[in-house]
């Protein structure tokens, strides 16, 4: 792992990662594999009793056994003991399988404590890595494909780490010690024996290594199949209200049929391989046996030992076939685990060094600012430069696409200027020199399209503190035009919203999302065109409360209705990323350009209209 010049962990390997998402667990697997490679040597111990009761107790051959056994057997009565009471080598076996049993709970018990370990440290760092990756990278990577990676991916790596990784382990341990005492029997066949190993693992290897990347295509094709279900569940008012269920099914249905056709075909090639492996270790078996058979006719070994070779050898096979593709499928961890540097080192939101937290009731100067989303699509933003005086109102008014809301992200630097595009200030502190945090607690925001949480209402208000009291929700609720609304629900302001409770109207969602800025008391406040899902008069009565609520804020109010913004200090017409005409609603009426056009198109023969003002002079003189 290396640091960055800026700070941030970059991994610039799998390993480096992984070693990574391994501090805390490893230890525990360390002794998970002493434990696995215990009972491997215990595994060992079986055959090699059975061998000496068949061969010297049986039959009578000097008793082949380590000498700390042999020196025990003789003080409590030698081979003579165990003739007479043959209960004492089953209990010696019991033994053995009793040890065994615990110390294969112990491998079991500290393999699934580190994994799980492993893979809560795991989601822990991706999760904090995505917080704190820039709002432009979240626009970039659809939803559906990180969730993959953060489920599917993390899950692979961990069969990778706990299962495939520690089977490797295991299976070297066993081969070792299987090999070792086959060839304290008979070195001749222990060769035969073992010319396979090499070849059912080569064969194998080579095996997968030629659909390797099958696995990787299937995963993509996955992560295909989710993006289309999680948007289509997240969208899924649009598709009943557009009728687009069948076609959406369609498209669902297409990409299922083709990753289901993949697996299979996938699965075909996978059997015809296993059949093939079948075959060899049949044919090692065969040899093995025969082998054994002429030998121990022959009196190259005894009987107990030919018995105990066959056993080591069956203990020798599986281990030996899962191998080849335990091997082979960490190439599909190393695929998940670049899929998952991809998301540990892309580069995170940079908070400046040396922060500045200046007092943000202050004038707000956008100085020539352009900018573009970098996607080909020109700029969004050209050359943009207006003054907003602390404690003013400042209305935008703009078709869609014309850049205002870009100009509001820009001001919460959730895309940074860069050199040559200009600087926002806010006072006398460029906002690419200011905390991020305090930046964006100091202005408030209430989005084009609000996004409430499944989650009360009073805690969708009061979401960036717990502190708030009900007076505040209320008093919040009530400008915000929500209160009366929200006492009529039976549940009040405990009222669920969204999957588990009421779906809220989209002005009334609005009205929440302005609800929780409000209660925020920011000394910034913007509201990108978040009345446009509300009545005129909703609209009219709300601004009316604002205009009392908001005290000394500085207010940047964006809008299509001319209404919403008339009464602004200034207001800034925008088109195709420009500004095209600045001043107040009078000085632009006098104009006569696009304010006026607009003006005159929205009072035409507008019964709505003459009512909105009607309900606007009401709004008025309550506050006289
Ligand atoms: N996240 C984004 N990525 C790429 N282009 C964007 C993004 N958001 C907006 N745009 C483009 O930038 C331009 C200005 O958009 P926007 O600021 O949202 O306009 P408005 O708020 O006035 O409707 C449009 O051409 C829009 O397509
Ligand atoms: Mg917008």
């Amino acid at each position: 792992m290396n640091k960055r010049t800026d700070g941030q962990q970059y991994f610039d390997t799998p390993v480096a990662l992984i070693r990574y998402f391994l501090k805390g667990s490893i230890g525990v697997f360390v002794l998970s594999m002493v434990f696995a490679s215990a009972v491997s040597f215990l595994d060992m111990v079986l055959p090699r009793i059975i061998s000496f009761t068949v061969d010297s107790v049986i039959a009578d051959k000097a008793p082949d056994l380590p000498a700390f056994v042999v020196v025990r057997l003789e003080a409590a009565g030698g081979v003579e003991l165990l003739r007479s009471r043959p209960v004492l080598i089953a209990a010696a076996v019991l033994a053995v399988a009793l040890t065994g049993a615990i110390f294969r709970y112990l491998f079991r018990y500290f393999n699934e404590v580190a994994a799980e370990r492993f893979v809560k440290k795991m989601r822990d760092s991706l999760y904090g890595k995505i917080q704190r990756l820039p709002y432009a990278w979240h626009g970039r990577n659809s939803t559906g494909d990180i969730i993959q990676r953060c489920t599917s991916d993390v899950e692979t790596i961990k069969v990778f780490v706990s299962e495939q990784l520690t089977s490797l382990v295991r299976v070297i341990v066993l081969i070792a010690l299987a090999v070792s005492f086959m060839a304290g029997i008979n070195g001749t066949m222990t060769a035969a024996a073992s010319l396979f190993i090499p070849i059912v693992i080569g064969y194998s290897l080579f095996f997968y290594a030629k659909i390797g990347n099958a696995f990787e295509k299937a995963d993509t094709e996955e992560g295909r199949l989710s993006a289309i279900a999680q948007e289509n569940l997240t969208g899924i008012r649009v598709v009943r209200a557009f009728g687009r269920e069948s076609y959406e099914r369609e498209r669902f249905e297409k990409q299922n049929s083709y990753y289901t056709g993949f697996w299979i075909h996938l699965m075909r090639i996978l059997s015809l391989n296993w059949v093939t492996g079948d075959v060899m270790t049949g044919l090692q078996y065969l040899l093995v046996n025969i082998m054994g058979a002429v030998f121990c006719v022959n009196g190259r070994i005894t009987a107990g030992e030919f018995i105990a070779f066959v056993s080591y050898n069956s203990l020798l096979i599986w281990p030996v076939r899962s191998l080849g593709r335990v091997i082979s499928e960490m190439s599909k961890a190393g695929i998940s685990l670049d899929r998952l540097r991809y998301i540990m080192n892309a580069e995170e939101e940079k908070n400046p060094e040396n922060a500045l937290r200046p007092p943000m009731d202050r004038d707000i100067r956008f100085e020539n600012v352009s900018f573009s989303y970098g996607d080909g699509s020109g700029e969004a933003v050209s050359e943009v430069s207006f003054k907003v005086s602390a404690g003013t109102t400042l209305g935008i008014l703009g078709g869609t696409g014309s850049g205002k809301s870009t100009l509001m992200y820009l001001l919460e630097r959730l895309y940074p200027l860069e050199e040559g595009q200009g600087r926002i200030l806010i006072g006398d502190a460029d906002i690419a020199q200011i905390d991020q945090e305090w930046l964006r607690a100091q202005i408030g925001m209430v989005l084009q399209e609000p996004y409430l949480f499944s989650r009360t209402i009073a805690e969708n208000i009061a979401i960036t503190s717990g502190s708030y009291k009900d007076k505040d929700i209320r008093r919040a609720s009530k400008t915000a035009d929500l209160l009366e609304t929200v006492d009529h629900f039976p549940s009040g302001f405990e009222t669920f919203v969204g999957e588990r409770g009421v779906t809220l109207s989209g002005g009334q969602k609005q009205r929440t999302a302005i609800a929780q800025m409000l209660i925020r008391q920011c000394p910034i406040m913007i509201f990108d065109d978040s009345l446009s899902a509300v009545d005129a008069e909703t609209d009219a009565r709300i601004r009316a409360a604002l205009r009392k609520d908001t005290g000394d804020a500085t207010v940047i109010l964006i809008a299509h209705r001319i209404t919403t913004i008339m009464h602004a200090d200034q207001i800034l017409v925008m088109d195709k990323g420009r500004i095209r005409e600045r001043g107040t609603h009078e000085e632009l009426l006098a104009l006569g350009g696009t304010y006026r056009k607009i003006y005159d198109l929205q009072m035409a023969g507008s019964e709505e209209y003459a009512l909105q003002n009607a309900e606007e002079e009401r709004g008025e003189s309550d506050e006289r």
